[in-house]
C-alpha cells in the first residue's frame, strides 16, 4: 500500500542561491531566446526535464529557473550530483532506508526523493546512476511510488523531476549502460545549452556582467576590458563555456592585468588567434594573412616581454629589432607600454579569495 508521505526534513534542500538578472542569462542571441521561450512554457507544467549541454553553459542554473517558476515554487529544491556520491551510498542517499535494512543502519533515514516531496529533484549527471537505480527512478517516474531500503511498502511522492547530462545518452543507450524506457521518461521536455561559442552575441554582456560583479564583490576597481582583448573573448572557442569566462574574469578582477586573460588564453589554444575564413565570398589572402600576422607578432612580444620581466631593450635585443621599432608595436599592438602602468586592484581581497 502507497503511503503519503508528510515529513520534510530540511537539512539537504538547498537554497536557490543567487542567480543572475533574466537579461543576463538569456542574453541576445537568437539560441538563448529559443531556450527562453521553451522554458516559460515547460516550468509551469509539471513534467520531466532533461537539460543538455557541454560543461559550463548553466544546466544548474536552468534547474533552479524551471523550480523558481513551477507550480511548485515555493516547495523545496533537491539536488543530487550523481558522481559525487559513491555508487552504494547512492541508494541510500537518494531512496533512503528503513532501521536494520543493512549494517550501520542504526534508524530510519528519508532519501532526498522524500525530501523533494511538493518540489523539484534536480539529478546531475543522471548518466552517472548505474543500471538498478535506473530502474527505481523509472518506477518513481511511472506510478510516484519508490521503496526505501529494508521497507516493506511502496511510499509515494509528488515530484517534479529535471535531469542534467552532458553526455550523449542516446550512445550510453547504444553502449548498453543507460535504460530507453528511463530515457523516454526523464526526456518528455528537453532544453539544450548552446555552447558560448553558440551565443558569441552574449560574451561581451557576460564579460561585463561578471567584472561587475567580482568588482563589487572583492572591492576591486578593474577597469572595463580594452577593445582589443574583448575582440579575443569573441574569437576564442570556450571549452569550458560561461564558467570558462567567468574564472578569467574573477582572475582578471583580482590580479588586474589584462595580460593575465591573454596569457591564459595563448596557453590555453595557441591557434585561437587564427582567423576566421568565411567560405561564402571572395576571401582576400593578403588581409587575412596581414591580420594574422599582426596577432601572432603580438603574442610573440607579449611572452618575450614577460620572459624579460617587462625590460623593453632586453626584449628588443631578443627579438632583433630595435628599441624603436619595439616601442612602436607595443603601442601598435595596444599592449601596456611598460610594468608599472599594468593595473593592479586597488584593494586586495581580504578574505583569501584566490583565483581559479
Ligand atoms: N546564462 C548565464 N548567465 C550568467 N552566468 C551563467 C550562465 N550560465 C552559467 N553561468 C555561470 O557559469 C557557471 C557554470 O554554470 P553551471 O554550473 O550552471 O554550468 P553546468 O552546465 O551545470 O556545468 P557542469 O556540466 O560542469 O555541471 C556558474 O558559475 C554560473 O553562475
Ligand atoms: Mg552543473
Amino acid at each position: 500500500m502507497a503511503m503519503p508521505i508528510t515529513s520534510s526534513v530540511s537539512t539537504l534542500v538547498q537554497s536557490l542561491g543567487e542567480i543572475p538578472p533574466n537579461s543576463v542569462i538569456f542574453g541576445k542571441s537568437e539560441a538563448m531566446q529559443a531556450l527562453r521561450q521553451r522554458l516559460d512554457k515547460v516550468a509551469s507544467a509539471n513534467v520531466p526535464v532533461l537539460i543538455n549541454g557541454e560543461s559550463g553553459t548553466g544546466k544548474d542554473i536552468i534547474a533552479r529557473m524551471i523550480h523558481s517558476h513551477s507550480p511548485w515554487r515555493t516547495g523545496p529544491y533537491v539536488k543530487v550530483n550523481c558522481p559525487a556520491i559513491p555508487g552504494t551510498l547512492l541508494e541510500s542517499e537518494l531512496f533512503g532506508y528503513e532501521k536494520g535494512a543493512f549494517t550501520g543502519a542504526y534508524g530510519t533515514k528519508p532519501g532526498r526523493v522524500e525530501m523533494a516531496h511538493r518540489g523539484t529533484l534536480f539529478l546531475d549527471e543522471i548518466s552517472e546512476l548505474d543500471m538498478s537505480l535506473q530502474s527505481k527512478l523509472l518506477q518513481l517516474l511511472q506510478d510516484g511510488q519508490f521503496c526505501r531500503i529494508g521497507a516493506q511498502e511502496d511510499k509515494k511522492v509528488e515530484v517534479r523531476i529535471v535531469c542534467a547530462t552532458n553526455r550523449l545518452l542516446e550512445q550510453e543507450i547504444e553502449n548498453g549502460t543507460f535504460r530507453q524506457d528511463l530515457y523516454y521518461r526523464i526526456n518528455v521536455v528537453n532544453l539544450h545549452m548552446p555552447a558560448l561559442r553558440e551565443r558569441r552575441a552574449d560574451i561581451e554582456d557576460l564579460a561585463n556582467y561578471f567584472l561587475e560583479y567580482y568588482n563589487r564583490k572583492f572591492n576591486c576597481r578593474a577597469r572595463a576590458l580594452s577593445a582589443d582583448l574583448t575582440g579575443v573573448l569573441q574569437k576564442y572557442h570556450w571549452p569550458g563555456n560561461i564558467r570558462e569566462l567567468e574564472n578569467l574574469i574573477k582572475r582578471y578582477v583580482i590580479l588586474g592585468t589584462e595580460e593575465v586573460i591573454t596569457t591564459d588564453l595563448v596557453a590555453k589554444e595557441p591557434e585561437y588567434f587564427t582567423p576566421e575564413i568565411n567560405l561564402d565570398g571572395p576571401i582576400s589572402l593578403k588581409k587575412v594573412t596581414r591580420q594574422a600576422t599582426r596577432e601572432l607578432e603580438r603574442k610573440i612580444i607579449l611572452k618575450v616581454l614577460q620572459a624579460h620581466h617587462w625590460n623593453r631593450k632586453q626584449a628588443a635585443r631578443t627579438l632583433s629589432i630595435s628599441y624603436r621599432a619595439l616601442l612602436y608595436k607595443i603601442r601598435d599592438a595596444g599592449l601596456p607600454p611598460n610594468r608599472t602602468s599594468r593595473r593592479r586592484p586597488e584593494v586586495v581581497p581580504s578574505n583569501g579569495a584566490a583565483a581559479d
